[in-house]
């Protein structure tokens, strides 16, 4: 009863923020995402009958009890019919909790490792409305390439479909690590207020139109909208999440000065467009003929820690090499 499972973090190019429903973690709204090549969690899962209680190591560190991956063990274990405590074991190649969505690809290798280890065979979409539960990004972590989470009333219609392989458009997402700090406000916690922001009403209003506009311009492969796109739909959820009660500011001063250099790089011609999620770490998209400039010109600035090079990836799959 042992499974080890690898997942990708997505980024959100139409974004997730607000929940119609906090425990089935159902989103106000549909969204569309992309799988990123770099930014990998590995999670093995036992279930061992002689365990007193779960055993969580994450990124080297245990894990005390009453925390989300024991509540997502839960569900796997009531999904299962089992009543067997497990150890759980998880890396992440890239830095937690800094905006990076760690929870999407933590939440879909722990619901594939987790449910195989149990005995389960889940399909793909059942697999992202369980990893959903535990983390909503989860469910756009599980189906591979260019994802978009449908916006379904209750739990059974809210997963995530495939909506291009991941080899259809080879775009690439630098990211670009501004801050290895924690930050303040966890997504999870974040998400609750985005009703509070007096435009969120005005923001969902138009997310439908903007989903089937960005299924087209992907279809189309055209660069320049989907820059715009994404440069614009990123800052509108921040101007939510600055104008929720209390106020969220995810930006550090490093993020603010790489947003403010893309815009000038694209005034000198280079075609370069930001997305950011909850923190300081900021993503920027390039067409592959850009790569080799863009890594460089971020290598010469003192607030970029780390940049991390993505393509579009694959979704959750299970691996034979065991973490223990
Ligand atoms: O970490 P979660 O599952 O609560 O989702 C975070 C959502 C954003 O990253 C802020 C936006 C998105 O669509 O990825």
């Amino acid at each position: 009863m042992k499974a080890t499972a690898q997942a990708h973090a997505n980024v959100g190019l139409i974004k997730y923020w607000g929940r119609k429903n906090e425990i089935l973690r159902l989103p106000q709204n549909g969204s569309i995402s992309v799988n990123l090549s770099g930014l990998t969690t590995t999670t093995t899962v036992e279930f061992d009958e002689d365990l007193t209680s779960d055993e969580i190591i994450i990124n080297g560190e245990y894990q005390h009890r009453g925390n989300r991956v024991s509540e997502h063990l839960n569900r796997i274990r009531n999904q299962a019919g089992i009543k067997i405590y497990a150890r759980v074991e998880s890396i992440n190649s890239f830095p937690s909790s800094t905006g990076l969505s760690s929870s999407s690809s933590g939440f879909a290798a722990l619901t594939l490792a987790g449910s195989s280890a149990a005995g389960l065979s889940l399909t793909e979409k059942e697999l992202s409305i369980l990893a959903r539960q535990g983390s909503g990004s989860a469910s756009r972590s599980i189906p591979s390439g260019f994802v978009e989470w449908l916006n379904g009333d209750i739990s059974a219609s809210s997963y995530a479909v495939s909506i291009f392989p991941e080899n259809y458009w080879k775009i690439i997402d630098v990211v670009a690590i501004v801050s290895a700090g924690k930050k303040e406000v966890s997504s999870a916690d974040g998400q609750k207020l985005a009703g509070s922001s007096p435009f969120f009403e005005t923001r969902l209003s138009l997310m439908k139109d903007k989903i089937s506009v960005m299924k087209e311009i992907i279809q189309k492969k055209d660069f320049r909208l989907f820059g715009e796109m994404i440069e614009s739909e990123a800052l509108e959820m921040h101007a939510v999440m600055l104008t929720s009660q209390p106020s969220l500011i995810y930006w550090s001063s490093g993020t603010l000065e790489l947003m403010k250099l893309v815009r000038k790089w694209r005034s000198d011609g280079l075609s370069v467009y930001f997305t950011i999620n909850t923190g300081q770490d900021i993503h920027l998209f390039c067409e592959n003929k850009n790569y080799t400039q863009l890594p460089k010109m971020l290598e010469q600035l003192n607030y970029v820690k780390k940049i991390i090079i993505n393509y579009p990836a694959g979704g959750a799959r299970i691996i034979n090499k065991h973490l223990f």
